[in-house]
């Protein structure tokens, strides 16, 4: 079996589209979805339809699930909280419903535990970021003990692509776009994210292709026009502050130069001047 790993689409239904444009290349069986559907950008109903159309595995992540008010934005930053109120403000209620009943954690059979955060027998998983050596270990255990047997965990919420074994008792980072798995090992794999790079010049989408069968871990990186929904986030008034401090500041040039007859001059120059006018 085939399956291709996403996570962290954030609204961004451009980053979508050429992503599953991707898939459908790769004779994929299934569609696995680690979480945070919405929030951060404006098209939260498309991203939500496509995902419905493939009939793909979705876990809820811990936007999706405050869109659906079953957690608060305690602990979100200004931007990530404005933006769950404005997505549950334009979201109808069957895609509420929908994000509601998005359930913690899939199994894929033996072949695969999805969630969002980390695998655990406690609460608020979809908001723990795996992102220490003791964290990992507690979700390799939770993993080792897991009753579907899968040896294999895939998780999103650091937007960064990772994979993990644990093997022989030592956990180590895999580097590499195309990586062999061992049948007696255990892994932590995460796809990085489809709509909202953050902490990385990578501004392509990612995800992963696990092969069952051949036993194969692939990594997909997908080009993407990224200034199309940066723009529809900045107009929806859901870009990041700076973004907003840079519009602010090209409307003033802007206006300034106008105002002193400059900016036609300016404009056959603009390529001089960071970002154009
Ligand atoms: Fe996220």
């Amino acid at each position: 079996m085939k399956i291709a790993i996403i996570s962290d689409i954030h609204a961004n239904w451009e980053a979508l589209e050429t992503t599953v444009h991707d898939i459908s290349g790769q004779g994929v069986d299934r569609i696995v979805c680690l979480g945070d559907i919405v929030g951060y950008n404006a098209n939260p109903a498309e991203c939500v339809a496509i995902l419905r159309e493939l009939d793909a595995d979705c876990v809820g992540g811990n936007h999706d699930r405050a869109v659906a008010e079953q957690i608060t934005t305690a602990g979100f930053s200004v931007r990530a909280a404005r933006a769950v109120v404005w997505t549950r403000e334009r979201l109808v209620s069957d895609v509420i419903e929908f994000l509601t009943g998005l359930p913690l954690q899939v199994s894929l059979e033996t072949h695969l535990v999805a969630v969002h955060g980390t695998l655990g027998p406690h609460g608020g998983c979809e908001n723990t970021y795996l992102d220490s050596d003791e964290r990992r270990l507690r979700c390799f255990e939770a993993l080792m003990q897991h009753p579907s047997r899968a040896r294999i965990c895939a998780y999103g919420h650091t937007h960064r692509l990772a994979i993990f074994e644990l093997r022989e008792g030592s956990v180590r980072a895999l580097d590499g776009d195309e990586i062999s798995l061992c049948e007696d090992s255990y892994y932590l794999i995460n796809p990085g994210t489809v709509g909202e790079p953050r902490g990385t010049s990578e501004r392509r989408a990612t995800y992963l292709i696990l092969d069952t069968a051949q036993l194969g871990l692939s990594v997909r990186r997908v080009e993407y026009n990224s200034s199309v929904p940066a723009l529809k986030t900045r107009r929806a008034g859901l870009a990041p502050r700076s973004a907003s401090i840079t519009t602010m500041f090209r409307t003033a040039v802007k206006w300034s130069t106008r105002q002193l007859g400059m900016y036609n001059f300016v404009r056959r120059f603009r390529g001089g001047i960071s970002g154009g006018l």
